[in-house]
C-alpha cells in the first residue's frame, strides 16, 4: 500500500468522542482492521489514532430500499464514494506540534538534536508524571530519543484533515528503538500490518505491577515469557517466579498438530537463572539438571497463610480465630503442636485458654491434610527461603517449580509463604536504603510473577494476602508483581487500577472487558478493540510502559528470539555467527 495517499477525511468528531473519518472511494473498508495505528496531519499538528469502528453508510435511503442487483458492478462502482462510503471512527491518543520555525525532524542522528531531544522527551515525562497519580491510557512520552516531543490530545485536527497510514517513522517515534542505548526498550511485537518492532519501556514496566490478561489458550504464558526474557535480558530488575504450570524455567510443550516443545527461561539463560523445586522427582524427569530442593516447614506457616487457603482447606471462621489463639500460645511451632494434641489436651486448652474444642478439633482435622503434601516438614534445619533470597540478592532470577504439587493449596499456601519473607526482607532493605541514600544500598527491582492472580487478589481475601499489599504499596519497597491472569473480573477493583502495564489478548467476557479498563479515563471507544483481537498472539497493550495503546503481533517466541535474546553458548552458535562476533570483537580491540 502507498503510505503517502491519504485514506480518508475528517468530516467530524470531537475531543471527547473521537473522530470520524469519510473514506476515499478507492479505499476498502475491508482494509481498515480495528486497532490499526493511523496519523492525521491536520494544520499545525499531528496526531496519533487508534482505529476503533468501521461503519458503512449510505447517502441516501432509495440505496436502501433498492439496492443494487449482487451482478450489477457498474452500478455498485457508480454508486462508491458517492452513495455509498465507508466511515471509520478514530481515538486520537498523542500529538505532535512541531515549532513554527523548526521543519519536522524524525532523525535521531546528529549529536546536537539528541540532546535536546532528550530534554524535551524528560520535560514531557515531568508533564505526564504531574498527573501520574490517576491511571492514564499510557505514558503519553515517546519512547525514543529522536526530536519529536509527543503530548496527551488537548485539541482535534480541523475539518476535513487527511488520514494516513503510519508510517515505520510513526512508530519509531512513538515506540523507539530496541536497541536504544539510552532506554531499556523491549520489542514485544509488531503492529497488526507492519513490519515495526513495538517496545515496551522496561525501566517504566518493572516500576509499577503489571498484567498479563486474556482467555485460555491465548498466548498470555507466551507473552509473560516474553517480558521475563526481556527483564532479564536487558537487566531491568530481578524476577521472582511463581510457576505453577512448569512452563518458565524450563521446556514447555507448545500446541500445535506435532509435538513440539520451547525453551525456559533457565536454558535462555543459563547462568543467571535458578530453579527450585517443590517435587524434585517431576522436576527431575523433565530433565532438568541442578535444580535446587525446596521444603517447607509447619512453622513458617502462619495463620495469615492459611486464610488466603481457607477455601482449599475448608477453614470455617472460628478455625481461624481459633487459630490465632493458638498462635499466639505456642508461638511459630504452633502448627505441629495442634498437630501432636490428643483429644484431652485439646480440652484443657480450651478450659484455660477460652478456645472452642470444636473448631480446634475441626482445624486439627483439616491441617492433617497439609502432612500429606511432600514439600512440607515438621522442620527444616535448612532455610529455604533464605537461600532463595540470597540468590535474589545474587541478582539470580528465581524460577519456584510446583510439579506434580500444583494444586492451588500448594500454589497458594507455598507462593504466600515464600512471598511474605521475601516481602519482609524487601521492606528492610528499602528502608535502609531510604536511611542511607547511599546507592549501593538500593535493592535490586523485584517482579513477582503470579498465575492465576484472581485467587490471590479477590475482593474477599485481597486485604489479607501479602499480594494485596505488594499491588497496593511496594512500589516504594522496589517489589512489583507481575500478574497472569484468564479472569480479571475476578481481581479487587482497587489492585486493579494499581496495574501499571495491562497486556490483554482475546477476552470475550464483558465483565473481564470491564476489569481491563477498570480506573482509566477515556477507554470506552477500546472496548471494541480488545473483542475483536485474533484468538492466538494477539494483545492490545495500554499503560503506564508505553506512550499511547496499541495492538501488537506477539514477538514469536521462537529460534529467531532465542538467537537474539538469549545466552547461546559458543558452541552452539552457527560457524557463520561466531565468526561474525570474532571479527567484530577485534574490530572493537583495535585489530
Ligand atoms: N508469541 C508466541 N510465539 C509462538 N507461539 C505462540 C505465541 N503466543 C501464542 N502462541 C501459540 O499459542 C498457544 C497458546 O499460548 P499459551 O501462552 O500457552 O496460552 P495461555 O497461557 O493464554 O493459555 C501456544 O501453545 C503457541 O502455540
Ligand atoms: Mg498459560
Amino acid at each position: 500500500m502507498d503510505l503517502d495517499k491519504p485514506l480518508g477525511s475528517v468530516i467530524q468528531g470531537s475531543l471527547s468522542q473521537g473522530l470520524e473519518v469519510r473514506l476515499h472511494p478507492d479505499v476498502s473498508v475491508e482494509d481498515m482492521r480495528v486497532g490499526k495505528f493511523l496519523v492525521v496531519q491536520g494544520a499545525r499538528s499531528r496526531f496519533f489514532c487508534m482505529l476503533t469502528d468501521v461503519t458503512l453508510g449510505t447517502a441516501s435511503t432509495r440505496i436502501f430500499a433498492n439496492p443494487p442487483d449482487p451482478g450489477n458492478t457498474f452500478l455498485q462502482e457508480v454508486l462508491a464514494g458517492t452513495g455509498t462510503f465507508g466511515t471509520i471512527d478514530l481515538t486520537p491518543m498523542l500529538m505532535f506540534t512541531p515549532e513554527p520555525e523548526e521543519p519536522i525532524s524524525y532523525s535521531a542522528n546528529s549529536k546536537a538534536k539528541k540532546t535536546k531531544g532528550g530534554k524535551n522527551a524528560r520535560a514531557a515525562e515531568d508533564k505526564s508524571d504531574s498527573t501520574a497519580s490517576l491511571p492514564l491510557l499510557a505514558s503519553l512520552t515517546p519512547q525514543s530519543s529522536s526530536t519529536i516531543e509527543l503530548m496527551p490530545v488537548k485539541t482535534i485536527p480541523s475539518h476535513f484533515s487527511q488520514v494516513h497510514e503510519a508510517s515505520e517513522r510513526d512508530f519509531r517515534a512513538v515506540f523507539g528503538w530496541e536497541d536504544d542505548p539510552h532506554r531499556r526498550n523491549f520489542a514485544i511485537g509488531q503492529p497488526i500490518d507492519m513490519d515495526v518492532p513495538i517496545c515496551v519501556d522496561l525501566d517504566r514496566f518493572v516500576e509499577r505491577s503489571n498484567g498479563v490478561f486474556g482467555k485460555s489458550g491465548t498466548g498470555k504464558s507466551f507473552l509473560t515469557r516474553l517480558l521475563l526474557s526481556g527483564i532479564i535480558r536487558k537487566q531491568a530488575g530481578v524476577n521472582l517466579i511463581f510457576d505453577m504450570h512448569s512452563e518458565y524455567g524450563w521446556e514447555a510443550v507448545r500446541e500445535g498438530k506435532q509435538f513440539s516443545t520451547v525453551k525456559g527461561l533457565r536454558q535462555l539463560f543459563p547462568g543467571q537463572v535458578q530453579i527450585y523445586t517443590l517435587d524434585p522427582e517431576s522436576t527431575k524427569r523433565r530433565g532438568v539438571r541442578d535444580a535446587q530442593d525446596l521444603f517447607i516447614s509447619f512453622d513458617q506457616i502462619d495463620v495469615e497463610d492459611l486464610m488466603l487457603v481457607r477455601g482449599e482447606l475448608n477453614l470455617s471462621e472460628a478455625s481461624l480465630e481459633n487459630a490465632i489463639i493458638l498462635r499466639n500460645e505456642f508461638g511459630k511451632s504452633w502448627i505441629t503442636r495442634l498437630l501432636s494434641m490428643s483429644n484431652m489436651e485439646i480440652q484443657e486448652f480450651c478450659e484455660t485458654k477460652m478456645g472452642s474444642k470444636s473448631s480446634i478439633m475441626a482445624l486439627q482435622r483439616k491441617l492433617n491434610r497439609l502432612e500429606e503434601l511432600k514439600y512440607i516438614r515438621n522442620t527444616c534445619p535448612h532455610n529455604y527461603v533464605g537461600q532463595i533470597l540470597d540468590s535474589i540478592d545474587a541478582g539470580k532470577h528465581v524460577v519456584i517449580e510446583f510439579g506434580s504439587q500444583s494444586n492451588m493449596l500448594s500454589y497458594m499456601l507455598a507462593t504466600n509463604v515464600i512471598a511474605r519473607r521475601i516481602h519482609a526482607a524487601y521492606v528492610q532493605k528499602a528502608e535502609k536504603f531510604l536511611q542511607s541514600k547511599n546507592p549501593s544500598d538500593r535493592p535490586q527491582q523485584l517482579v513477582i510473577t503470579i498465575e492465576e492472580a484472581h485467587r490471590f487478589l479477590d475482593p474477599s481475601t485481597v486485604s489479607q494476602t501479602i499480594f494485596g499489599t505488594i499491588a497496593r504499596e511496594m512500589r516504594k519497597y522496589f517489589v512489583t508483581l507481575l500478574v497472569v491472569d484468564q479472569r480479571p473480573s475476578g481481581i479487587d477493583n482497587e489492585v486493579m487500577s494499581q496495574i501499571g502495564t495491562r497486556i490483554t489478548a482475546l477476552l470475550n467476557d464483558e465483565k473481564d472487558i470491564d476489569a481491563i479498563f477498570t480506573g482509566v479515563s477515556g477507554a470506552q471507544s477500546l472496548r471494541s478493540v480488545l473483542s475483536k483481537l485474533d484468538s492466538k498472539q494477539q494483545a492490545l497493550i495500554l499503560g503506564h510502559a508505553v506512550p499511547m495503546p496499541v495492538v501488537i503481533r506477539t514477538r514469536p517466541y521462537d529460534e529467531t528470539f532465542y538467537a537474539e535474546i538469549g545466552d547461546v553458548p559458543w558452541e552452539e552458535m552457527p560457524t557463520a555467527a561466531v565468526f561474525k562476533a570474532a571479527e567484530s570483537a577485534k574490530a572493537d580491540l583495535g585489530f
